[in-house]
């Protein structure tokens, strides 16, 4: 493009800064709006960069209205404002980066993706780890056949302590879903984008919220435990197309330092992912177990280093978008592949709330 894309931001709270920060490292944007329902808040953070000229508004309402300019809105904001953002940005045709997760519910997501298809524009999910080089060698691992036919996967990982400080990641309102959506959604976006993102047919759910809902624990103390209304802690059995199960855990809190490494089991080889923080890409080093030659062997890949890990994908991401925005698309992380990481979440929830198995059916429908 001649000129320079044109990008608003929509909620300027904490990871507002990694976009402004990603976006203005290339040569080729501006970032022309900004708005937030903090009175105040959009200014604050625009102010940090020392831009001119940015056009604040009260809510995603505003910027978009008066938005026809615009080449492109990151929707940065809390969970249950994603779909609200994400589809009046589409009936406006101006594509969207939006924050993982999707969406708080399945419902929502499925919202957006009937606006996408109405909509000459295209979203794309934040899934930065999507570029780190050790992430896309586990998807070519999955893929090379060297594993055989996948048929079991455990997945998930967390921490002894990390409930997030900052109350909109656990209030019903604002977060819907917690350790899920904050860090599960991008272990199951691992193993699933890994092997082509298999519809689930069913799942199987828990959840918990023990030490959210303990002052002793929660980050924010008393006050913090009356606000907590989502999981600190969540497992789910789900069977996929293709005869594969997952076996997913994920916490926030828990009185142990991780539920396990990722494992991927196949016919002809096994393939094992340190447990890790995986939102910030940093997996490896991976090891693959196979017979050879009538032998056990065991094959250890060293880390790749991507040197600055989390800025780098993060700089990656906000690239991705801008280039889907010139070609006019396809998405990079295309909704279509995480509405099922979604189905998966939502599943989870409403299987604990039911107390037994529910189909990706009855998920759909919303009738359960
Ligand atoms: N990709 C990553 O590594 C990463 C890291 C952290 C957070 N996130 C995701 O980013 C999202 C935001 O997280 P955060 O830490 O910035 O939360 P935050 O609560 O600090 O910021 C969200 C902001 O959105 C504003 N907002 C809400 N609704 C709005 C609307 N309709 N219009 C304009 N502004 C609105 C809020 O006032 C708030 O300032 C979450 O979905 C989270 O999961 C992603």
């Amino acid at each position: 493009m001649d000129r320079k894309y044109r990008i608003g931001i929509i909620g300027c709270g904490g990871i507002s800064y990694a976009h402004i920060q990603n976006y203005l490292k290339q040569p080729d944007v501006e970032i022309v709006a900004a708005a937030d329902i903090v009175p105040g808040r959009a200014e604050k953070r625009i102010e940090g960069f020392g831009l001119e000229g940015v056009r604040f508004y009260p809510s995603h309402r505003e910027l978009i209205d008066d938005g026809k300019d615009l080449d492109g809105v990151s929707v940065c904001t809390y969970n249950s404002q994603h779909a609200d953002c994400a589809v009046y940005a589409l009936e406006h045709d101006i594509p969207v980066l939006l924050e993982k997760p999707f969406a708080d519910t399945l419902a929502e997501a499925k919202r957006i993706m009937e606006a996408e298809e109405k909509s000459r524009a295209f979203v794309t999910l934040g899934f930065q780890p999507r570029f780190d080089a050790n992430m896309q060698l586990v998807k070519k691992i999955c893929e090379s056949g060297t594993l055989g036919k996948i048929y079991y996967i455990q997945t998930g990982g967390g921490r002894r302590r990390g409930i997030p400080g900052n109350e909109s990641f656990f209030r019903k309102d604002t977060a819907g879903i917690g350790a899920m959506g904050d860090i599960g959604c991008y272990s199951l976006d691992m193993v699933l984008n890994a092997i082509g993102y298999p519809k689930p047919v069913t799942v199987s759910g828990y959840t918990s919220d023990y030490f959210g809902k303990n002052p002793q624990y929660n980050p924010l103390g008393k006050e913090g435990a009356e606000k907590f209304g989502v999981d600190d802690f969540a497992a789910g059995f789900i069977r996929l197309e293709g005869d594969i199960v997952l076996d997913f855990r994920i916490s926030w809190a828990m009185h142990l330092n991780t539920p396990g490494d990722t494992v991927i089991l196949g016919t002809e080889g096994a393939l094992r992912i340190p447990s890790t923080d995986c939102w910030n890409g940093s997996v490896g080093p991976l090891t693959i177990y196979r017979d050879e030659l009538g032998q056990r062997v065991q094959t250890v890949i060293p880390k790749i280093d991507t040197g600055e890990e989390w800025h780098k994908l993060f700089e990656m991401k906000i690239r991705s978008f801008l280039d889907a925005i010139e070609t006019g698309g396809p998405a990079p992380v295309p909704t279509s592949q995480i509405f099922y990481n979604q189905a998966i979440i939502d599943g989870i929830y409403r299987s604990a709330e039911l107390g037994r198995e529910i189909t990706f059916e009855e998920l759909i429908s919303g009738k359960y």
